[in-house]
């Protein structure tokens, strides 16, 4: 007979973005004339750039040719592109990680939902609340979070992270072993600085905790002394793994790169209290597992740090920065209380009071045809408060703001 990972039945509903696209797909289907606008899940809308797509038609051709044809490349990705993250990514921050440090992938959804992996079913899970649902959907997955009572998982210790505390969260009361950060946040948009994050990397060294750090929207920073990096923090490299992708930066979503650094100096332990290299297992996890990023993508990747390249995305980012700016302002003089979208692609808005978030979801859609995510989706603090993407078109952002600005 074949048994089942039970943990899969203590997961709630379907993944967040599969249920709305559901919805939407249902609202279509009976309205066909109603033209809805999607700043729901956070997909870019830009094409690559021309220096991606030059170089990655140059590594399609080189497949063509018998001395430069490339099958199995290294599992961890190859050294034109580890060496160029190493250069650009942090030692131009001041941060020495050497290229032996950072594991090319597919996504940095995989990554933080596959680091888990390497890390004892035992350990006691944090995360602030409202998050990205992956990090909580594979603790379910992996058994590390107990039953679903009230709305919480019971042995995922959940972090407030709203407006009462201004989206700074506080440290776990309790002793936990794997912190989740997402900064700059999703769902919130919102930002630590660098004393603020200095507390958290501090708690871990105190409690030999281990922080998972998701910074897949670092470029989007525009302020001073927030940091991009958690290694620009003292003492992170101890107690730190950081997640990156290309997908936000460069218009990756559908060719799939990203990277993830994991410290040669960062150890775990074993229940008898050895410690072992982190990096020699996930390398020994990606290598079992993983088959390396196509040679073709790796050199769209590379290009993002030519000058050029460079220059391409950084304009890409300032037109998603601009659509926020246009969601900020708009939905302030609608009325609402807004937060993020100045660091981040993501908008986080209060749902009028008598409204859930999902409610709230109902009516954009229903009314004004425009699809956001309900707050309740990314946790319990979540609720009561709705979240916007920048990455539509300019045309429809400004669009969207004007029929919600209509809206009864
Ligand atoms: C989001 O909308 O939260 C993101 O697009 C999800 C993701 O990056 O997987």
């Amino acid at each position: 007979m074949i048994k089942i990972n039970e943990n899969f039945l203590e997961l709630q509903e379907s993944y967040l973005f599969s249920t709305i696209a559901k919805k939407v797909n249902e609202f279509q289907r009976n309205n066909p004339d109603k033209r809805i606008i999607k700043l729901g899940i956070g997909d870019v809308t830009l094409p690559i750039s021309k220096s991606v797509a030059n170089a990655m038609h140059n590594a399609v051709d080189e497949m063509l040719i018998k001395e430069k044809f490339k099958g199995y490349g290294p599992e961890q990705g190859y050294d034109f592109l580890r060496e160029k993250i190493v250069e650009f990514e942090y030692k131009k921050r001041g941060i020495d990680i050497e290229k032996d440090e950072i594991f090319i992938s597919d996504g940095a959804k995989c990554d933080t939902g596959n680091i888990g992996d390497i890390l004892s079913k035992n350990n006691k899970v944090a995360i602030t609340d409202p998050v990205y649902p992956v990090y909580i959907d594979t603790n379910v997955m992996a058994g590390r979070a107990g039953k679903y009572n009230n709305g919480k998982y019971e042995n995922i210790v959940y972090i407030p992270t709203t407006s009462e505390n201004n989206f700074v969260p506080d440290l776990p009361k309790e002793k936990v072993d794997m912190i989740y950060l997402c900064l700059p946040n999703n769902p919130t948009g919102t930002v630590l600085n660098k004393e603020q994050l200095k507390k958290w990397v501090d708690y871990a060294i105190e409690n030999k905790s281990i922080i998972l750090f998701d910074s897949a929207y670092e470029a989007f920073i525009t302020e001073e002394n927030i940091p991009h990096s958690i290694y620009e923090i003292e003492g992170a490299k101890k107690v730190a793994i950081e997640f990156r992708s290309f997908s936000k930066t460069a218009g990756f979503t559908g060719i799939r790169c990203a990277y993830t650094v994991v410290p040669k100096e960062l150890m775990g332990y074993t229940e008898s209290g050895k410690e072992i290299s982190l990096n020699k297992l996930w390398n020994r996890r990606h290598c079992t597992k993983f088959n390396g990023v196509s040679y073709i993508t790796q050199k769209g990747a590379e290009a993002v740090y030519t000058e050029e390249g460079q220059k391409e995305i950084k304009e890409n980012i300032k037109y998603y920065l601009e659509n926020a700016k246009i969601i900020r302002e708009g939905l302030i003089e609608a009325g609402f209380t807004v937060y993020g979208g100045k660091n981040a692609p993501y908008i986080w808005l209060k749902v009028p009071s008598n409204y859930t978030s999902w409610e709230f979801f109902d009516k954009l859609l229903n009314d004004v045809y425009v699809v956001g995510t309900p707050g309740s989706g990314f946790g319990p603090s979540g609720e009561g408060y709705f979240r916007l993407t920048a990455f539509g078109s300019k045309e429809n952002t400004i669009e969207a703001i004007e029929r919600i600005k209509k809206m009864k």
